[in-house]
């Protein structure tokens, strides 16, 4: 099989509970690395805790949207080039939140250990590096926004 039809079987596992998955993932990232906690605020608002973080609506909806986009890069395997206007703003906007640019290699690591989670034995090497080519795909396109 090809790398884009495991991606896609693979993601058909996760994707019908996004925010399930999407816990997972940001709870492996806040234990990778505590200091992205504060980087979302809401209304100002610090969270005290992983925690609270992870149970507070808005971030639940940031989750979605996160989940929104690795859907999207699936669905355009084929043509991902289509999505590098969105993704290079998409970019500009995490780097005015204060993310760094290397945080996206947590971030890579955490889906990685979601994935593992999600599909147990079926997550093979070859599953592992398809997704590994298509998030530094994704990754590649966000970091343009960090470039002046
Ligand atoms: C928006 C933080 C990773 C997709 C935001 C916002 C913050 C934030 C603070 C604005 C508030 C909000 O919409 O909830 C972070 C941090 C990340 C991270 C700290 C990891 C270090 C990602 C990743 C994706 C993503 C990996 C997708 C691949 C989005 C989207 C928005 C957003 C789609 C909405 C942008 C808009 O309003 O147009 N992020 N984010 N984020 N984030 Fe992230």
């Amino acid at each position: 099989r090809t790398q884009q039809a495991l991606i896609r079987e693979s993601w058909r596992r996760v994707s019908g509970s996004p925010v399930q998955h999407g816990v997972v993932l940001f709870s492996r990232l806040f234990d990778l690395d505590p200091d992205l906690l504060p980087l979302f605020q809401y209304n100002c608002k610090r969270f005290a805790s992983p925690q609270e973080c992870l149970a507070a609506p808005e971030f639940l909806d940031h989750i979605r949207k996160v989940m929104l986009v690795i859907d999207a890069a699936v669905s355009h395997l084929e043509d991902l080039p289509c999505l590098e206007e969105y993704l290079c703003n998409l970019g500009k906007k995490h780097q005015a939140v204060g993310v760094k640019v290397e945080s996206f290699s947590t971030v890579g690591e955490s889906l990685l250990y979601m994935l593992e989670k999600c599909l147990g034995a079926a997550f093979s090497p070859d599953v592992r590096e398809a997704w590994i080519e298509l998030y530094s795909a994704v990754v590649k396109a966000m970091q343009r926004g960090w470039e002046v």
